[in-house]
């Protein structure tokens, strides 16, 4: 990062937007099909409906990077203005190098500092905080923020009380300096230790080195504790968004919409409960995805502006909560055009990003097995009508892209 002491801006503000989900779909009718689950279950305690997995080639520094070009070209600038990229996971490609370094060199920024951000589900919450602090201070101008993951690597598919829950996937934002009014008003963020072993995973850290032993315990899955976590999101979701709006000054009435962390609809409807408002403040897109952890908000606020729930002038919440516990939320004054999201989209292609493979290093296929298995017999899936073309006919039924 080359920018310091530059003046300090009036503002900073969300210029870029961007998404990438994987094409191939998992759906509930799919997990009947690996656990003792149905699809009358998911859907009524936790609104998914079905979810995304990345292919054996694809990873979430590959998902992350088309998502980050998609949100540069949104914002209209190239990549090498990018001051900073932080990269909020808890599904990195490797231990070392950070995912933020890969992203870097695959969207061709030269001069940015790049680094992770570990904060779970919360993770695009704090890394937006943070990056609103260095443009805030005038350390840098541009700063690429991301909430990426894979966490369908990362699940045990013999615990049906996890394995539905998750799905694969990328968002992305810019954000720029600016002196003009709106951008990023009041930020709360939480962080409770007491919920440290409600979400984790066991091993493969320091703690625990991954062993034979810990794999055929399992411990390198991510275990939860449902109901506290459950407990913890409904208490604080709606505490930490009303801190962040009280700060900006603002009552939740004031808000014209939540992009709150799609990890439960039951969840998300409590939060509208305890704010006193109606459902249709909250953005929903769960039951599409299901939980993309970190890169869940991104997501979602990618889709709500492409769709047109988002005007300028708008006063929105992003807010999330996660493993630690943590939580996270920022009021923000939506100030760009929504229309240049749906361009952004259309001018990158997955199939033109590229992360550099080390050399010399034959990887081992990094589906997992039942995975694997339920892909390769493929179930009918119902094709979301958001997603058929204009003027094709939606085919009642579709095989799984392969
Ligand atoms: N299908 C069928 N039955 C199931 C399933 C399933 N997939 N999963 C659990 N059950 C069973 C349980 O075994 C239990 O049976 P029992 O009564 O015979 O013991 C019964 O259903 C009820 O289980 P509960 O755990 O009480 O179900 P609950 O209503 O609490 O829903 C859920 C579980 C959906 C996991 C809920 O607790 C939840 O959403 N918690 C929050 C999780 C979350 O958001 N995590 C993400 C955190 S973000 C991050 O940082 C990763």
């Amino acid at each position: 990062m080359t920018m310091t002491n530059a003046p300090r801006p009036a503002s900073v503000h969300v210029t870029g937007w961007g998404r990438y989900v994987p094409a191939q779909v998992l759906t509930n009718a799919d997990l009947e099909r690996m656990v003792d689950t149905s699809d009358e279950w998911i859907v009524s305690r936790t609104g998914i409906r079905q979810r995304r997995v990345a292919a054996a080639d694809e990873t979430t520094a590959s998902m992350a990077a088309v998502a980050s070009l998609r949100a540069i070209r949104t914002a209209g600038i190239e990549p090498d203005d990018i001051d900073l990229i932080l990269l909020a996971t808890l599904t990195p490609d490797y231990w070392m190098p950070s995912t933020a370094a890969l992203v870097k060199e695959a969207i061709g920024n030269t001069r940015a500092a790049a680094m992770d951000v570990a904060a779970a589900c919360s993770g695009f919450v704090y890394a937006y905080a943070t990056a609103q602090a260095y443009i805030a201070s005038g350390l840098a101008r541009h700063v690429l923020v991301i909430g990426a993951e894979l966490l369908t690597r990362f699940l045990d598919y013999t615990d049906r009380s996890t394995c539905i829950l998750f799905g694969d996937g990328a968002g992305a934002v810019v954000l720029s300096a600016s002196d003009e009014p709106g951008g990023g008003l009041g930020i709360e963020m939480t962080t409770e230790p007491s919920g440290a072993y409600m979400i984790w995973l066991p091993a493969g850290g320091a703690k625990s080195p991954p062993s034979a032993e810990t794999i055929a315990r399992g411990e390198h899955y991510i275990r939860m504790e449902g109901k506290e976590t459950y407990r913890f999101a409904t208490r604080t979701l709606a505490t930490t968004a009303l801190e962040s709006i009280r700060r900006s000054g603002l009552d939740p009435s004031d808000i014209d919409l939540f992009i709150p962390h799609q990890a439960n609809i039951r969840i998300i409807e409590a939060v509208a409960k305890g704010l006193d408002l109606p459902m249709e403040r909250m953005f929903v897109n769960l039951d599409k995805y299901g939980n993309t952890s970190a890169a869940s908000v991104p997501i979602a606020l990618a889709e709500a502006v492409n769709s047109g729930r988002v005007a300028i002038g708008d006063r929105i919440v992003i807010v999330a909560f996660g493993a630690g516990f943590t939580s996270g939320a920022v009021t923000i004054q939506w100030t760009a055009d929504p229309a240049r999201g749906i361009a952004g989209d259309a001018a990158v292609s997955a199939e033109d990003v590229h992360v550099r493979l080390p050399v010399d290093w034959d990887s081992v296929d990094p589906i997992p097995d039942a995975l694997a298995a339920i892909m390769a017999q493929p179930g009918p899936v119902d094709v979301p009508l958001d997603e058929v073309v204009p003027g094709e006919p939606a085919p009642a039924h579709s095989e799984v892209p392969a």
